[in-house]
């Protein structure tokens, strides 16, 4: 049986994620191929019905990547999304997704390493979780 391949959805700030995604690209740094990646103008427009939408259309696990704190281009961007985070996955909770399943990291654009370990840290939590379709109450109140 073929090993459990997560899809994961990245929503990252143009001026960093999407940045340090693209250096790990020139620095040769191996990530795995499981996330598909949505540039945005800045975090602050990560929604969460856009949040949502992604687990809806099939999506394993979701996360957004965004500034330093106190370094967004929009000011306080990256401080809503971070909020817009938490409310999904309270969202989550009460549909019976394990709120694990999304998550907010902060980077800067010479961080491309670290956006590979990102990428490999939320590839791995999802493996472990499985499919999505897995969820159950029984797991979300165990969290
Ligand atoms: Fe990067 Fe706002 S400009 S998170």
């Amino acid at each position: 049986m073929s090993e459990f391949e997560p899809k994961i959805v990245a929503f990252c700030c143009n001026f960093c994620a999407f940045a340090a995604a693209d250096l790990a690209g020139a620095m040769r740094i191996q990530y795995p191929a499981n996330v598909r990646i949505i540039r945005l103008p800045c975090t602050g427009k990560a929604d969460a019905l856009y949040l949502m939408k992604a687990f809806e259309d099939g999506a394993d696990g979701v996360f957004v990547a965004g500034c330093m704190e106190g370094e967004c281009h929009f000011l306080r961007g990256n401080l809503r999304a971070k909020k817009r985070v938490d409310y999904v996955k309270k969202l989550l909770r009460e549909v019976g997704i394990n709120p694990q399943r999304i998550e907010m990291f902060n980077l800067s654009s010479a961080m491309g390493g670290r956006f590979a370990e990102i990428v490999e840290e939320m590839t791995q939590r999802i493996k472990e979780l499985g499919p999505v379709s897995n969820d159950g109450c029984k797991e979300t109140l165990e969290t």
